[in-house]
């Protein structure tokens, strides 16, 4: 038996974003979260609010990559720009290699936003590259991983400073968070 909860925090500011370019990068199994969103911009009904279409994603391994398939049909498309990376040289992938912060600086994105969702560490040395390259932290929107339990912001098992990530997340900018303890 599966229970589900939910929806339950905030979610991507897709109203705000339209009429805008956007880098999306994620890593790991985060991007489950980030597929969906880009589903939606690519949607046939969507498409046309939104701008430019960059996603960065990356995973350990060709084997860890996600939804083989829809990657496929996206790299196919003209209206998206699609990096797929993996850590280190596997046998039999011609594809890129690099940690994400590295291709995303080789990369070099030039877009409104920059949404990115993954694992910490990633995230801790992928700011600092999207600041490089431009991003002011009010369009850098993150959705953070912390732990949580509860999911009502009742257990306090999730926050960051004053916030909890369950109930006023997990989707917050760079500016909002730079104004709390550093504990994402
Ligand atoms: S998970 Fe309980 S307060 Fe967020």
């Amino acid at each position: 038996m599966v229970g589900v909860r939910g929806p339950l925090g905030n979610s991507y500011p897709l109203e705000q974003l339209k009429g805008k370019s956007l880098t999306i990068i994620g890593g790991g199994f985060a991007f489950t979260t980030l597929r969906s969103t880009i589903q939606y911009i690519l949607d046939p009904a969507n498409r046309g609010d939104y701008g430019d279409l960059n996603v960065i994603y990356g995973a350990r391994n060709p084997g860890l990559l996600l939804y083989k398939d829809e990657l496929a049909a996206w790299d196919a498309r003209e209206d998206i720009n699609l990096v797929t990376t993996i850590d280190r040289e596997v046998e039999g992938w011609n594809g890129r290699v690099g940690f994400i912060p590295t291709v995303t600086k080789e990369v070099a994105p030039k877009t409104d936003y920059a949404i990115i969702c993954g694992p910490p560490v990633m995230i801790k040395f992928t700011l600092p590259v999207l600041v490089e390259c431009g991003f002011t932290p009010d369009r850098i929107i993150m959705s953070l991983e912390n732990r949580m339990k509860c999911g009502i912001g009742m257990c306090g098992r999730c926050n960051v400073g004053s916030k909890y990530v369950c109930k006023d997340g997990p989707v917050f900018t760079k500016e909002q968070l730079d104004k709390l303890p550093n504990e994402y």
